[in-house]
């Protein structure tokens, strides 16, 4: 598309009608909603064709075919297709790849999480792409030698919202009521500032629903950036800008009624808890909420941003029972289901590089079959998330 022909497009992602709630976005272009004025109003003819070609790419000339619909109409319906996650998908859709007690589902989460039923997990642990920080199809061309550096790709704070809340409003649905979903995540730099990303997302899940509960920060020790040298050189007032040495690991509940049937943690059986029972070992130092856990290293792992076995295996303990299942909606190189394979938890990971799930699924096999070198990283990775 040219970019004078994108602008619509923008303005929409810039101004989202409804809200952008993709069951909205839906019934509008299904016709059975008429709540977005621009887009309502589809003739029978071009509902029918979109209904035909769910989760097929439509291109503007597909959609100009039909009487009524211009060049704007139809790039506001290609926004509302992709906004609202192109419908239902099924499992065939998908490509799933076993890994132990486990599997990856090979796509956008938004599509893996429509084929999960309500109510049915858990516990979510994740960590989400922090804004555009990460170029991970560039990362990967890197992997393959194609390309030497990957550059972060334009992409508005509010696309950026709406893809994050379109994906944990279908977690909400996904998990059982009193069911934990944890994130890490942390501050990005963008233009020149700093976005105060996690502050501006727990907000953002409290609308959905979430009920924020714990807020524990992953202190990550020395860190190599190089902000707090400004003051070195101008040892002023107005100079201070601090290492940064932390993320955080936000923990959000699914609300459930107390003592309930319905809350997961109410009616475990005292055979379950006994075989569950925690080993409370060094608890003194993980009972407090700030974490100390070293990051993992460069040559570690071949994503450029995994979070540590660690700080998984803490989240999966306390807050889920032996086979259970964990799932990761952004689950990277894997860490997720691997600490959850290692405690005895089913596990489900969603990612969209195939790459990434390739080396998971390595890691996880070689954990089974002790012995079993570990897969090589590669090339070394030195250009990492910025903490
Ligand atoms: C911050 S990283 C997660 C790293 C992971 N915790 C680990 O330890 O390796 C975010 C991941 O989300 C993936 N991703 C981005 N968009 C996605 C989407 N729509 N659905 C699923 N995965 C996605 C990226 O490819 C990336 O690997």
């Amino acid at each position: 598309m040219t970019s004078a022909s994108q602008q619509p497009r923008e303005k929409l992602l810039e101004n989202p009608p409804s809200e952008l709630s993709t069951e909205e976005l839906i019934s509008v272009l299904l016709g059975t909603g008429a709540k977005n004025n621009s887009i309502k109003n589809l003739s029978r003819e071009l509902v029918d064709y979109l209904r035909a070609n769910l989760g097929t790419k439509v291109t503007v000339g597909d959609l100009t075919k039909f009487n009524g619909v211009g060049k704007n109409k139809a790039l506001q319906i290609i926004s509302a297709l992709e906004l609202g996650g192109r419908f239902r998908t099924t499992r065939e859709k998908l490509k799933t790849y076993s890994a132990g007690r486990g599997e990856f589902i090979h796509g956008d989460c938004l599509d893996g999480l429509k084929t999960l039923a309500d109510n049915s997990i858990i516990l979510a642990f994740t960590s989400p792409p922090y804004h555009n920080a990460i170029n991970y199809a560039d990362h990967i061309k890197k992997l393959g030698g194609e390309v030497r550096y990957w550059e972060r790709k334009e992409q508005s704070y509010q696309f950026y919202k709406v893809f994050l809340v379109d994906r944990f409003k279908e977690l909400y649905r996904v998990l059982k009521p009193g069911g934990h979903n944890v994130v890490n995540i942390s501050p990005v730099a963008w233009g020149g500032k700093r976005m105060a990303l996690p502050f501006h997302f727990v907000c953002w899940m409290e609308e959905l629903g979430w009920q924020f509960k714990e807020d524990i920060v992953w202190e990550k020790g020395i860190v190599k950036d190089k902000r707090s040298g400004v003051l070195m050189q101008h040892p002023y007032p107005g100079y201070y800008y601090p290492s940064l040495s932390v993320e955080y690991v936000f923990v959000f509940q699914k609300p459930a009624g107390e003592k309930s049937k319905n809350n997961i943690y109410h009616d475990r059986t005292a055979a379950e808890k006994r075989a569950n029972r925690m080993d409370l070992t060094g608890y003194q130092e993980q009972s407090k909420n700030v974490w100390n856990i070293r990051p993992v290293a460069p040559r570690e792992n071949i994503h450029p941003c995994p979070f540590p076995e660690e700080l998984a295996s803490r989240v999966i303990r306390y807050y889920s029972y032996m086979n259970d299942v964990v799932l990761d909606i952004f689950a990277g190189s894997g860490v997720t289901n691997l600490a959850a394979e290692k405690l005895g938890r089913r596990h489900i990971g969603m990612e969209t590089e195939k790459e990434y799930i390739d080396y998971a699924a390595k890691i996880i096999s070689c954990a089974n079959h002790a012995g079993q070198t570990k897969p090589s990283t590669g090339q070394q990775d030195e250009q990492r998330r910025p903490a």
